[in-house]
């Protein structure tokens, strides 16, 4: 199956993605909403087309109707985000219905949106983690596919909790999108 991915930042989710094809899915196009994304590198030291248009004050729709556009034409048949931090519309949304995931790093339902290992340790969770989940019209909230987690130890700080599940991200995403590759 061929993948597009979203991003907007460090990509190393993206790079997990990358190392990991196999015959369930390819990588056809990297999206950014912000030119400079480091991660724009990985997609082109690895050969992937990148579509990372500047902002020119248009506003979201006209961008998530040429990023679709872009990903249509590149023969996109699944989203994945991967660090995507805007907002997606409905109309977007829906124009992937059951073929767009998501990675967030919590054990979802908890912590949807930000400050997630933060609001872990301060609730005293004995474990974190991530989940792969479809995504919906409502920010963290569609089906889960897969999660993973981790311990959560004493003087862990948001950075060190982040960076334990980041380990298990870069091991789940590959996994859980393979999977619905191969289901679809
Ligand atoms: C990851 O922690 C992911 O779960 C969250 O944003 C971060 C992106 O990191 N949605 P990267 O850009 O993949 O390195």
């Amino acid at each position: 199956r061929r993948v597009g991915v979203l991003i907007s930042g460090r990509g190393s989710n993206l790079r997990a993605l990358l190392e990991a094809e196999q015959d369930a899915y390819a990588i056809a196009l990297v999206v950014s909403n912000r030119p400079d994304a480091p991660g724009l590198a990985i997609a082109r030291a690895a050969g992937v087309p990148v579509h990372a248009p500047a902002p020119d004050g248009r506003g979201r729709a006209a961008w998530e109707a040429e990023a679709d556009a872009a990903l249509r034409a590149a023969g996109v048949e699944l989203v994945a985000l991967a660090g995507y931090m805007r907002i997606l519309s409905p109309a977007f949304v829906a124009g992937w219905e059951g073929r767009m995931v998501n990675i967030h790093p919590s054990l979802l339902p908890l912590y949807k949106g930000l400050d997630t290992h933060a609001r872990a340790i301060a609730a005293g969770d004995a474990e974190g983690g991530c989940s792969v989940h479809l995504v919906t019209a409502a920010l963290d909230d569609g089906p889960v596919l897969a999660q993973a987690r981790v311990p959560i130890h004493a003087g862990d700080t948001p950075e060190t909790l982040a960076a334990r599940v980041l380990v298990e991200e870069h091991r789940l995403y590959p996994r859980a999108l393979a999977e619905l590759a191969r289901g679809l």
